[in-house]
């Protein structure tokens, strides 16, 4: 029997909003043909400058994407008359990274003025950085917007502290719709980039699951007390390659951050964790997957959306 118009009618309606928020490969492939072509080489040029950009690049998506969705909040700066998520707990002295996607906004402004989200554009550039610094690629889905807003509160209350278990992780990941394999898949970001002393004293000093060996050499950069901002690299082996060694580190005790152990700890994540130390490829194609569906964590509705012209700032 066929549908009655009125019936289509409430089914197009129905399914409108949901085709036209979601992502695709190939948003910008008329109004902005070049984009990939456009951001490569910034970001290559960054990671040259400095290999941990790619790193903080990589972060800093993560950080957005848990904060009211992937939606470029956290690339607003504070005014006078307006907080943003910069000076968030787990932000404050600690996220960085911003000029780099500075420079790329310019180039895609250049290239395709008004048209390329700066959440797309994070999106973008955590793709290269990673496949740049030896790791995989996936295939990325673009259409995000820029929100207006941005929330303090919501930072600190979403994003995920290093002293939690692997109850806690898991609790902060499903908030946003993810879950435990996505907790123990993402944090194979930790195969790259540096953490503060302040941010691994507690595992270091006070924790048993932690080989002493380690513990002791990490302790040689980090004191008891003083030297908060003194840097680590989060994995053993480089924080300059994206491999899975972050895995073997934690099968050895070797995780810098509480909430890295916390992953292979005689606990139900353990076996993943041994899995991917194991076998790279597996880790790189979950990795691709994980970052796709994180990449997906929407703003809530009645969000107010644009394509900020300045990442630093709303349009006026
Ligand atoms: C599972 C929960 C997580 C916790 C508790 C956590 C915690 C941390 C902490 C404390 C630092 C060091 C910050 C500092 O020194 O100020 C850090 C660094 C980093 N995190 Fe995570 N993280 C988590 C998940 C993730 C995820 C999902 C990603 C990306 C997929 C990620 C990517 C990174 C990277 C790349 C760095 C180094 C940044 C740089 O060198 O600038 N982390 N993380
Ligand atoms: C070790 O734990 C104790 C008790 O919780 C705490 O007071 C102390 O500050 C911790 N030490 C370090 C170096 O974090």
């Amino acid at each position: 029997m066929a549908a009655s118009s009125f019936e289509s009618a409430i089914l197009i309606a129905l399914l409108l909003p949901l085709t036209t928020s979601a992502l695709s490969s190939n948003y910008y492939s008329k109004s902005c043909p070049n984009l990939f072509k456009v951001v490569y080489p910034v970001i290559a040029k960054a990671i040259k400058q400095q290999p941990r950009n790619g790193a903080s690049i990589l972060r800093l998506f993560f950080h957005d994407c848990f904060v009211n969705g992937c939606d470029g909040s956290i690339l607003l700066d504070d005014t006078p008359t307006f907080t943003g998520e910069k000076t968030a707990f787990p932000n404050l002295n600690s996220v960085r990274g911003f000029n780099v996607i500075d420079d790329v906004k310019a180039a895609v402004e250049d290239a395709c003025p008004g048209v390329v989200s700066c959440a797309d554009i994070l999106a973008i550039a955590s793709l290269d950085a990673v496949h740049i610094l030896g790791g995989p690629w996936w295939k990325l889905k673009l259409g995000r917007l820029d929100a207006r807003t941005a929330s303090r509160d919501l930072a600190n209350k979403n994003i995920p502290a290093p002293s939690l278990n692997l109850k806690g992780l898991k609790t902060a990941f499903e908030n946003v719709g993810l879950s435990e394999k996505d907790v123990v898949v993402l944090s194979g970001g930790h195969t790259i980039g540096l953490a503060r002393c302040v941010t691994f004293r507690n595992h270091i000093y006070n924790d048993t699951d932690i080989d002493p060996k380690f513990a002791a050499n990490r302790q040689k950069t980090c004191p008891r007390s003083g030297g908060n901002n003194n840097l680590a690299p989060l994995d053993t082996k480089s924080g300059r390659i994206f491999d899975n060694f972050y895995y073997q580190d934690l099968v050895r005790k070797r995780g810098l951050l509480h909430s890295d152990q916390a992953l292979f700890d005689d606990v139900a994540t353990d076996d993943l964790v041994l899995k991917y130390s194991k076998d790279e490829t597996e880790f790189f194609k979950d990795f691709g997957k994980s970052m796709i569906k994180m990449g997906n964590i929407k703003p809530s509705s009645g969000t107010h959306l644009e394509v900020r012209k300045n990442c630093r700032v709303v349009n006026t």
